[in-house]
């Protein structure tokens, strides 16, 4: 033993060795004079919390500092030892509470340090439950972190062995070794369960998968499973294993521990792995869709006349700045191609679009929408909003990658995540989580999307909302996206997905990017290639060149094998190289030879096998990373789809790919770095900031987007940050044994672990961290003193706080008036998209009776979503609302002010809709709100923002409520 433990857990919990155990032997020989070196190990496996009743149990208590230190090698300089740990302290954390910002981010912290463990830890645990699914690693995240908050002993132990198991300088190269090792010696245990002793002597043998919660169940001295484990290394059974982890681990008592210790960790979830499932369907809704216009008359909801028949559709209110071409009126001349009848932004003269057929470059615009929330100090969360653009441009820069084949790319338009724009401010952490769970955005807090919508359907707005858990999916998109609706036309991703403290990172082998791909080919017509329960093909039949494949990837009964061979994938094929991966997938187009594997096929008798990596089918991360692929036949249906469902994005789409904005820089193949992969430059390099493009003074519509300033990217480091051994970067400030350091020190009185730091992951890219965490780093900031302060509580982050408008003088009417929500009134010249009149200032085009109001300066928006406001009292007597007084005609708005009655759950009149009364051949366009015609002499509308979904577009009596 040439391993120094110094085990610094507080307390220690004597086990007792039950002395009544009796062994069936078989040909196994109980190695007895190993169980001498055990007794550390016992430390470990009592970390965080006992093992129920009467056996240790005890609370995890804060202030101690359970770290371990373990240093192998006795060489005088530690710090060169291959693998020394430096473990984290577990933080329990309430998921559903009003958490300050320090406080989630230490959580998403903790987090980071668990997820890239839980890659190995999904087909671990499916070893041990003997089940074949494989439960996908993201899924495992999102079962564990919610059924585990308010009970945190399991999440305690997860997190300590999480670490230990990323104890390699290079988790990420020897996951191949680090997984098959650990499933070998789990599949052993479980093979053997029936020989590791009994502890009741005649009451009968331990099921070793117990409950803990069950009377009978007593734990399993850790010392016989760990005689055990180590037997089985010492005989030809796991020799494969020992090969496999001792390079990592240095010896096989180590193994042995950390193997102990990872078995009480994952024994209670290896019985919830049907239960796992159920989450894992709903981890990746079926994409919705979106109701089919309708074209059909309809009788009116609530009328009793029910001969009376209207069609109906949205026409709400669009406007915006004179020169944004978004607002510009399309032409309605006859001489457009059939093909553009659609196209609701008229494009560049002179540009004509290509046919489908041709697959021309289509560069896609997006706009995030972050969805904020109010902390109640002056402060927003999530921590690190601000570095939204980044994580945005990081999403879409390795999405592109794998696009690149499809001839799609996209680049981002516009990132929103200030309180300017004041719907995306939730008033609490707990109401912004609630906004995805249970349920999608779009049913809980979707009243924003249609008001707040840019660009509507050029761009695809995406909603970035909630955390994973309480949620359980990624991200949805209608298949195909709506474009006369957003509300059936937008994309949701959760925070989780978007956030580089969530999966958008290499440690989450770029789970944020593969949603984003996922989704967006929903958004352009593609279905998912398997069926559920059939062997039938959902994306049928415009898709032809998908195997035809009977449930997702994870619930195949070779599920286990695919996800190694995925592994295998990514540890041979491509070196573990992220760059090499990246640029793979940029070439990658059809099925490649090595996802077509006659083993995995839920079909046999259709042609092909399954793909593991099909960027639409559910499968795991890392077979997207290694082998990731859309098909031919997807990319031509791709094409035709979207240029039927969507004209304006297809051919606004050419136009941009060859006039490419600011904010896109294609993917920049890299060259692949040699193996094994020195640090890594920081791949494709995120295009920089969008900037706003001046409005072109030319009357032709600007082709240029219009983006409105995003919020400058605030490095979450600023200063001077020393590199690590595997080329990342020193946070300026992190916290160890409740002491705060800065950049890259000697901790005082631990001078031979050398010089260290905790290690910058914010870009994304900084997958390679020691235990998850930290690395050796060389100063490069000039001489520091490390001292040890005590980590002082966290300070708030400063407020952007909208700033005050109003001059407080006379109240100004005029351009860069101030509006009734604290917001200004563009200085430019305003329009409505439906009118060639400009309006400068406060105006009332649409003889609103709440008065005058204005299109909203760029950068702002109101608590409804809306790009314009109401203007102050006093500049109603300039332009006094016309009023209704005298005889009525018709149609007139009811000005409904406090809501709305009759209507069904949820649902509101729409700001702008067109209605047709069948048999009276009279239509009225740009009606608003609850609206009586004289067709019908009450009060009618058409719905908006319904619970249920179908209720909306529907024509239905109202009145106001009072
Ligand atoms: C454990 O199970 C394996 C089968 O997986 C078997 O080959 C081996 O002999 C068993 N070991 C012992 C000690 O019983
Ligand atoms: C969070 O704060 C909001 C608003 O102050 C409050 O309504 C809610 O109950 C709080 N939730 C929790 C879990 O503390
Ligand atoms: C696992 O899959 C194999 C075939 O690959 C099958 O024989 C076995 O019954 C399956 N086990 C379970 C528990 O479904
Ligand atoms: C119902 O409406 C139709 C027009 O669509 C009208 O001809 C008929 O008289 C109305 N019936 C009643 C009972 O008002």
């Amino acid at each position: 033993m040439s391993t120094v433990k110094n085990p610094a857990y507080g307390r220690k919990d004597e086990e007792a060795v039950d002395e009544g155990h009796t062994y069936d032997q078989g040909s196994w020989r109980a190695p007895w004079g190993l169980l001498t070196v055990i007794g550390v190990l016992v430390l470990l496996a009592g970390f965080g919390g006992g093992f129920g009743a009467g056996w240790g149990a005890r609370s995890a208590n804060q202030n101690d500092e359970p770290c371990t230190i373990q240093v192998s090698g006795t060489d005088a300089n530690p710090a060169a030892a291959d693998n020394v740990d430096i473990l984290r302290q577990f933080t329990p954390f309430k998921i559903s509470s009003n958490a300050s910002n320090s406080a989630v981010q230490s959580y998403y912290d903790q987090n980071a340090i668990l997820n890239p463990a839980f890659h190995t830890l999904s087909v671990v645990i499916t070893a041990l439950s003997g089940k074949n699914a494989t439960i996908d690693p993201n899924v495992l995240r999102i079962y564990v972190l919610g059924k585990y908050d308010g009970d945190q002993d399991v999440v305690s132990r997860l997190f300590n062995v999480a670490q230990r198991l990323q104890v390699s300088p290079d988790f990420f190269q020897n996951i191949l070794e680090i997984t098959t090792g650990m499933v070998d010696i789990f599949n052993y245990i479980r093979d053997n369960m029936s020989k590791i002793g009994t502890t009741s002597g005649a009451s009968g043998r331990r099921a070793l998968l117990q409950s803990s919660s069950s009377s009978s169940n007593q734990p399993l001295p850790s010392q016989v499973l760990s005689a055990f484990i180590k037997s089985g290394l010492q005989s030809p059974t796991l020799q494969g294993a020992l090969g496999d982890l001792t390079p990592i681990f240095s010896d096989i008592d180590t193994i042995a521990a950390l193997a102990v210790d990872t078995y009480y960790a994952i024994k209670d979830l290896a019985q919830q792995v049907d239960s796992m499932a159920v989450v894992m369907n709903n981890y990746h809704p079926e994409s919705p869709t979106a109701p089919p216009s309708v074209t059909a008359p309809l009788t009116i909801g609530g009328f009793a006349n029910t001969s009376v028949q209207v069609t109906v559709s949205y026409d709400y209110l669009v406007v915006g700045e004179a020169t944004d071409d978004a607002v510009a009126t399309v032409p309605s001349t006859g001489r457009r191609l059939l093909q553009d009848s659609q196209i609701l932004i008229p494009l560049p003269a002179g540009f004509t679009p290509k046919k489908p057929a041709d697959l021309p470059n289509v560069l896609i615009p997006l706009v995030f929408h972050v969805m904020l929330y109010s902390n109640g100090d002056g402060t927003y969360g999530p921590p690190n909003y601000a570095n939204s653009l980044t994580m945005a441009q990081r999403m879409v820069a390795i999405a592109n990658f794998r696009l690149q084949p499809a001839k799609i790319q996209l680049f981002v338009q516009e990132v929103r995540a200030s309180p300017n724009f004041q719907y995306l401010i939730k008033p609490s952490r707990d109401a912004w989580i609630n906004c995805a769970s249970p349920g999608f955005f779009y049913d809980l807090c979707g009243e924003v999307i249609q008001p707040s919508a840019v660009d509507f359907p050029r761009a695809i707005n995406i909603y970035v909302v909630g955390e994973q858990p309480p949620t359980d999916w990624v991200g949805y998109a209608f298949a195909p996206g709506a474009t006369d609706d957003p509300f059936y036309g937008h994309m949701g991703l959760t925070w989780t997905t978007f956030s580089t403290d969530g999966v958008n990172n290499r440690a989450n082998f770029e789970s944020g990017a593969s949603a984003l791909v996922h989704e967006t080919m929903h958004h352009l017509g593609m279905m998912h290639t398997f069926s559920d329960g059939t062997c039938s093909d959902d994306d049928a039949p415009s898709v032809s060149d998908t195997p035809t494949t009977n449930g997702p990837v994870w619930s195949q009964s070779w599920a286990q094998k695919a996800y190694i061979a995925c592994m295998n994938a990514w540890s041979k094929s491509l070196s573990a190289n992220w760059d090499t991966a990246n640029r793979q997938a940029s070439l990658r187009v059809g099925i490649p030879a090595n996802d077509a594997n006659s083993a995995f096929d839920s079909c046999p008798s259709s042609a092909g096998s399954d793909e593991t990596a099909n960027y639409i089918t559910y499968t795991y991360d890392i077979c997207l990373l290694a082998l990731g692929h859309l098909t031919t036949g997807q990319v031509i249906a791709m094409h035709q789809i979207t240029a039927d469902n969507n004209p304006t994005l297809y051919a606004w789409g050419q136009y941009y790919a060859l006039n490419p904005p600011a904010g896109y820089t294609p993917p920049v193949v890299a060259t692949p770095s040699p193996s094994p992969p020195p640090p890594s430059p920081p791949p494709p390099s995120p295009p920089p900031p969008v900037a706003k493009p001046s409005p072109s003074p030319s009357p032709s519509p600007s082709p240029s987007p219009s983006p409105s300033p995003s919020p400058s990217p605030a490095p979450s480091n600023t200063g001077c940050q020393s590199s690590t051994n595997k080329g990342c970067k020193c946070v300026n400030s992190w916290t160890y044994l409740n002491n705060q350091y800065s950049d890259c020190v000697t901790v005082p009185g631990e001078e031979k672990k050398g010089n260290w730091c905790q290690v910058d992951r914010s870009n994304g890219n900084c997958a390679n961290a020691r235990n998850g965490w930290w690395d050796y780093c060389t100063p490069s900031c000039g001489t520091k003193t490390a001292t040890a302060t005590p980590s002082p509580s966290p300070s708030p982050s400063p407020s952007p706080s909208p700033s005050p408008t109003s001059t407080g003088g006379t109240p100004r009417c005029g351009a860069g008036a101030p509006t009734k929500s604290g917001l200004t009134c563009t200085s430019a010249a305003w329009k409505l998209k439906s009118s060639t009149t400009t309006y400068t200032g406060c105006a009332n085009p649409t003889n609103d009776a709440k008065g005058n109001w204005c299109v909203l300066a760029k950068g702002q928006a109101t608590a409804s979503g809306a790009a314009w406001d109401y203007c102050l009292d006093n500049c109603n007597a300039a332009s006094p609302a016309p009023t209704t007084g005298g005889a009525v005609t018709y149609p007139y708005n009811k000005q409904c002010n406090r809501g709305f009655t009759g209507l069904p759950n949820g649902c509101t009149c729409a700001d702008g809709y067109t209605i047709s009364f069948q048999g009276y051949g009279t239509s009225y366009s740009g009606q608003r709100g609850c609206t009586v015609f004289s067709e019908t002499g009450t009060g009618m509308c058409v719905t908006s923002n319904c619970k249920t979904a179908s209720n909306n577009k529907k024509a239905f009596t109202c009145d106001c409520a009072v």
